[in-house]
């Protein structure tokens, strides 16, 4: 695990652009996990800008989003999915056949969950996977005592998990999301975790301190044999 920590959010930011801008110049034709949540939005940010500036940019790329929340519309403006487009998908030339995010109003989100599974597997598998850290350890939306071999699947948020994601909803928070487990996410053959956010210290403490525990999602990461951390401790 290499550990690369900056002094400003602009600077995490920067940083996890160059990585990801470098791997689609390198393989245009990669599959990338991408994560939500506030950490990445710098990030995405910067890449639009680059890729504003660039022909055929997106044009090969696949992505797999890490989550999605169930029983919402995939126009709901809590939704990933808007997120995604608000962030990167509609300012990039990327085919929107590409992109791909479980579909959280599907009619039976188990069937769901297999099928995210065997598209990912399809594609190729996962090459780089960008991941953002929850306050208790989540990666993606595998909360505490999530075993490390779990497969994509519909999950039980925690209550503080929903708290520190209701902004968008104004409201009424899903109490599900499917998310890629554990297991979905290690076989990426590169992983790179954002941190930043306030009330992450601990989290950070726990991750540094290298014991790897099913009560730590995040730990299972120590497990992987190419992973880099990128923190800002301050946002
Ligand atoms: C949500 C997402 C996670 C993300 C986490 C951290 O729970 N499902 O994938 O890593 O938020 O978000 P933030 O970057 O806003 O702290």
């Amino acid at each position: 695990m290499i550990w690369e920590t900056f002094d400003t959010y602009e600077a995490l930011s920067e940083r996890g652009a160059a990585i990801f801008l470098d791997a689609i110049r390198e393989y245009p034709r990669i599959v990338l996990g991408l994560p939500t949540g506030r950490t990445p939005v710098g990030m995405y940010d910067r890449v639009v800008a680059e890729c504003s500036r660039e022909y055929r940019c997106f044009s090969e790329v696949t992505t797999f989003n890490l989550d999605e929340y169930a029983g919402i519309e995939r126009d709901h403006p809590g939704s990933y999915y808007a997120f995604m487009r608000q962030h990167l998908f509609d300012h990039v030339d990327i085919d929107p056949s590409r992109t791909n995010i479980p579909n959280g109003s599907a009619p039976d989100l188990k069937a769901e969950c297999v099928r995210y599974e065997e598209l990912i597997a399809t594609a190729g598998g996962l090459g780089l996977t960008f991941l953002g850290l929850g306050r208790n350890g989540h990666i993606g939306f595998n909360e505490p005592g999530t075993p490390f071999n779990t497969r994509t699947r519909v999950v039980e948020l925690h209550e503080s998990t929903r708290t520190a994601n209701a902004d968008p909803f104004g409201g009424y928070v899903p109490t599900h999301a499917m998310t890629m487990g554990i297991g979905t996410i290690l076989e990426s053959s590169r992983i790179v975790l954002l941190v930043s956010g306030t009330g992450k210290e601990n989290a950070i403490e726990r991750l540094r301190s290298g014991k790897v525990s099913t009560d730590f999602p995040a730990s299972a990461l120590w497990t992987h044999p190419d992973v880099r951390v990128v923190i800002s401790t301050a946002i």
